[in-house]
């Protein structure tokens, strides 16, 4: 058993039982001041960093030292992305970031239900908002070796008809700093926001926003919008969003958000919120592998949604995934989340 299992993970989840977020403020913060101490991130790199040649990976024309991704909504303000990088991830989707700060909804909003390995949260997408995270980045950016990409999301309070401008608002603000964008439409936190993923919607935001990411990239190529999707989609909503995906011209597609579904958990629990963690992946792979089939393999899927170990990793690619993320396996594993399964990967010649 490792340390952090035996003891940082029991500590820092009994100290934050009524109010996980404690637990991960506690770490951003810590993780933050690491992100500006070299000798810290050379320490954690040592630790808990993985590199091998057969891992490296390249889709939508970047390069990724491994395919395993850490997904929106850890590091939502893009505070601690260079002690997060040294954790080994092959990339981090920072974010969501939305165009005006907003606060999320009230907490206690998240909700950890250690007996299913799963997580419910309804964060309500907080941000600092476009302006501030941009100019945190102006003071404190750091390039880093692998690709960060950056979400980005509407305001609750931004009428449906108005949401591309949220997006390209915030996309203009954080261009500089981002490898690739992805649009989320997924949230469950958020009213009204998975319409957006109706064709028309989304045919309509993709298109503006690749747009202008074509506008912004002064003569060279754009760079990469994606796409993230939700699990509950019907197959006839899955068609319909990934004709205004294909149509708009969006380079990827990220699935899975988190899941409204209750189906198949022990813990009663009557929390709203979206769920992630293992009670989703047989959900998320299912995404994966239709979208693969519909699009016939030519649209770059990263498979998000309950992936724990090598198994699950290797299951997503199979179903077709390119690249995966994790969130809820990197609460619950802890900081060797990636060496752990990467390691594996590297052996098996995935
Ligand atoms: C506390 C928490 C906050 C999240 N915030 C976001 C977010 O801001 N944007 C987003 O697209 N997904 C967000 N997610 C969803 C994750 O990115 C991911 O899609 C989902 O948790 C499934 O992966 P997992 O089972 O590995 O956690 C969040 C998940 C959790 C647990």
């Amino acid at each position: 058993m490792s340390a952090f299992s035996a003891i940082v993970k029991p500590a820092l989840f009994a100290f934050s039982r009524k109010d996980p977020e404690i637990a991960h403020n506690l770490i951003m913060s810590q993780l933050a001041v690491a992100s500006r101490i070299p000798v810290a991130l050379g320490v954690i790199q040592s630790l808990f960093g993985y590199s091998h040649p057969a891992l490296e990976r390249e889709v939508f024309g970047l390069r990724f030292p491994n395919p395993v991704g850490l997904a929106g909504g850890f590091d939502k303000n893009g505070v601690a992305l260079p002690a997060l990088a040294a954790m080994g991830f092959g990339f981090i989707e920072a974010g969501g970031v939305t165009k005006l700060p907003q606060p999320g909804l009230p907490r206690p909003r998240i909700f950890r239900l250690p007996e299913d390995q799963a997580i419910i949260n309804r964060m309500g997408l907080p941000s600092k908002g476009a302006v501030a995270v941009a100019e945190h980045l102006r003071r404190a950016y750091q390039r880093l070796a692998i690709p960060v990409g950056w979400q980005l999301a509407k305001n609750k309070t931004t009428p449906l008809e108005n949401a591309a401008e949220d997006y390209v608002y915030t996309m203009r603000a954080l261009y500089p700093y981002a490898d690739y964008f992805s649009i989320n439409v997924s949230s469950p936190n958020t009213p009204g926001l998975r319409t957006l993923q109706n064709k028309a919607f989304l045919l309509d935001l993709v298109k503006t926003v690749t747009r202008e990411s074509q506008n912004l990239a002064s003569g060279k190529i754009g760079k990469p919008i994606l796409v993230k999707l939700a699990p509950d989609l019907s197959s006839a909503e899955l068609d319909d969003a990934l004709a205004g995906i294909a149509e708009g011209g969006a380079q990827g597609i990220i699935a899975t958000n988190t899941t409204i579904s209750r189906d198949g958990l022990r813990t009663k629990t009557s929390e709203d919120g979206g769920l992630s963690g293992r009670p989703l992946a047989a959900k998320s792979l299912e995404m994966v592998r239709a979208i693969s089939l519909r699009t016939e393999g030519k649209v770059p899927i990263i498979g998000v949604g309950g992936i724990f170990h090598a198994d699950d990793a290797k299951r997503m690619f199979d179903a077709g995934a390119a690249l995966i993320q994790i969130y809820t396996s990197f609460i619950y594993e802890g900081p060797a989340a990636v060496k752990n399964i990467i390691s594996v990967l590297a052996k098996t010649g995935y």
